[in-house]
């Protein structure tokens, strides 16, 4: 479980970013965090993932803690090796390596090269248009089998936790369809826990259990998902519904 607390982030030491997100997410959930641009919801990944520091941004207060762990403090290799992966924003693969190449690299954290081979047929077997390019250069795929190695190799590390910005960006419906299926199946098989960050709004409450709506830095509203769809604010300013 990944516990939020009251977690405020100004970056310069002056802009104010987060002003006092709490959020939960369980395992074998998709919890999704709404909002729209600039309303806070990459830094909130960023502050998870421990790559603030990176960016010239700093945890001011509240706590972030995983299993009851408090990982607040933590470097971004200590996060990872607790078992919490984030996938960029703009699929950030390596465009100059095979898919291959990027799925191994995802693997590093993995102790024997058996283990590695065995998580990469996994991997293969989850996504097989993966497989089927596994020698292709990875700047020559499709948007879709670029989210697709995006997660693969965040999968590659075999996370207790995966951090999603905007997956569905710049997608065709049908291949995000196909992408988020997956994701949920995969969350509730591994017990994975998920946050995922999304504007379109109508996809994330779809597939996720429990949704929180970020404005200006802070939790405007939440609850279950299916109560989110039915609510007249969130149809109102994220559905396009009036
Ligand atoms: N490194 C930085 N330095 C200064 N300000 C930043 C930095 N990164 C983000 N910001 C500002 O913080 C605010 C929140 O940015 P953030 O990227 O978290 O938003 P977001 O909700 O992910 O938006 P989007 O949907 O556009 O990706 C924005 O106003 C942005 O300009
Ligand atoms: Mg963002």
């Amino acid at each position: 479980m990944l516990v939020l607390n009251d977690v405020e982030v100004v970056y310069d030491g002056v802009i104010l970013v987060l002003k006092g997100i709490s959020l939960t997410a369980r395992p074998g959930k998709i919890t999704t965090l709404l909002g729209a641009n600039g309303a806070g919801k990459s830094t909130t990944l960023k502050a998870i993932s421990g790559l603030l520091t990176s960016e010239r941004g700093e945890l001011l207060r509240g706590s972030i803690h995983f299993d009851g762990v408090d990982i607040t403090k933590c470097k971004p290799f200590e996060i990872v090796k607790k078992g919490i992966v984030q996938v960029f924003e703009g699929r950030r693969v390596f465009q100059s390596l095979t898919v291959e190449e990027n799925l191994i690299v995802g693997g590093h954290v993995v102790k024997s090269k058996a283990q590695l081979r065995e998580t990469l047929e996994e991997i293969y077997e989850f996504f097989p248009r993966l497989k089927e390019r596994r020698m292709q250069l990875s700047g020559y795929l499709s948007g879709g089998e670029q989210q697709m190695l995006a997660i693969g190799r965040a999968l590659m590390s075999k996370p207790k936790a995966i951090l999603l910005d905007e997956p569905s960006l710049g997608l065709a419906p049908m291949i995000v369809d196909d992408i988020f299926e997956k994701v949920r199946k995969l969350t509730e098989s591994s017990q994975l826990t998920v946050l995922l960050v999304e504007q379109n709004a109508e996809l994330a409450l779809e597939y996720s259990s429990y949704g929180y709506c970020l404005e200006n830095g802070r939790i405007a509203l939440e609850g279950e998902a299916s109560s989110l769809r039915d609510n007249d604010k969130v149809k109102q300013l994220y559905l396009g519904i009036h």
